[in-house]
């Protein structure tokens, strides 16, 4: 299936079969998730941290992202690679669909953006150029530092109404899917009512959207010295990888020469 076509099968899910997705950096880990039946795999900025070392996903770079959207898309994967777009890429129209022609040179099928109406006219650019577009509203950690961290969104009416307006300019403008990010359960299953797109949430609980992202080392339990409170683990890969680490190390130091 062609990339236009992914996007359109992605947006045509709705109210029929939830989306499963699952970040994805590397050759390896997108071969095993594609083969794992997974629809989505995005090249988040998350790499930022879980990757790269890096305290939060302000330090990501086009570059950062062309390296490991490449290697993703090496596997040839069956199911969607949507390739984040990173702070400062999108600043305006131009830049942003520079940034996102790069993003599927490399070999994303889709570009995510975070933001709401005020990136409406950037997101319309984007589709109006031929590349399907995912938006991302709720929680934006590339605003974590103004922010001061990671807080729940769509508490009051006036912040749900917000969301909805957003979630309305995005889909106006295009995007075949939202991914929807620490929003309350109640002003996430409102929001995911209100539009004609899936909605793919993290961190909004597991009955609110049409659909669930989750980081993959947050799955694996592979990265132990971070783990968000929404997230479900499904194995616990740090202690194993250190085991296997010391076994190795033991057998090769007292390997008699
Ligand atoms: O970069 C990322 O992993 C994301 C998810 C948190 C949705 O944007």
């Amino acid at each position: 299936m062609n990339s236009f076509a992914k996007a359109q099968a992605l947006r045509a899910s709705k109210g029929h079969r939830r989306i499963s997705a699952l970040t994805a950096y590397d050759y390896p880990s997108a071969r095993l998730l594609d083969e794992a039946g997974i629809d989505l795999l995005l090249v988040g900025d998350s790499l930022g941290m879980v990757v790269l070392g890096f305290p939060d996903t302000t330090h990501v770079t086009l570059e950062h992202m062309l390296h490991h959207t490449a290697a993703v898309a090496r596997a040839q994967p069956r199911a969607l690679v949507l390739g984040d777009m990173p702070i400062h890429t999108y600043n305006t129209p131009a830049q942003a669909i520079a940034s996102a022609q790069a993003l599927i040179k490399a070999g994303a099928d889709a570009v995510k953006l975070e933001g709401g109406s005020e990136h409406a006219a950037t997101i319309r650019a984007i589709t109006t150029a031929g590349i399907p577009v995912i938006g991302h509203i709720g929680m934006l950690p590339q605003h974590v530092i103004e922010e001061g961290g990671y807080h729940k969104k769509g508490k009051t009416p006036a912040a749900l109404q917000q969301l909805l307006i957003d979630a309305e300019a995005l889909t106006e403008a295009g995007v075949c899917a939202i991914v929807m990010e620490s929003i309350i359960p109640s002003s996430a299953t409102a929001i995911t009512k209100s539009v004609p797109v899936p909605t793919i949430g993290i961190g909004c609980g597991e009955t609110t959207c049409d659909g669930e992202v989750a980081v993959i080392t947050d799955l694996l339990g592979s990265y132990p010295w971070f783990v968000p409170p929404f997230a479900k683990p499904e194995a616990q890969l740090a202690p194993q990888i250190i085991a296997a680490a010391r076994a190795y190390h033991h057998r090769v130091i007292t390997t008699k020469m």
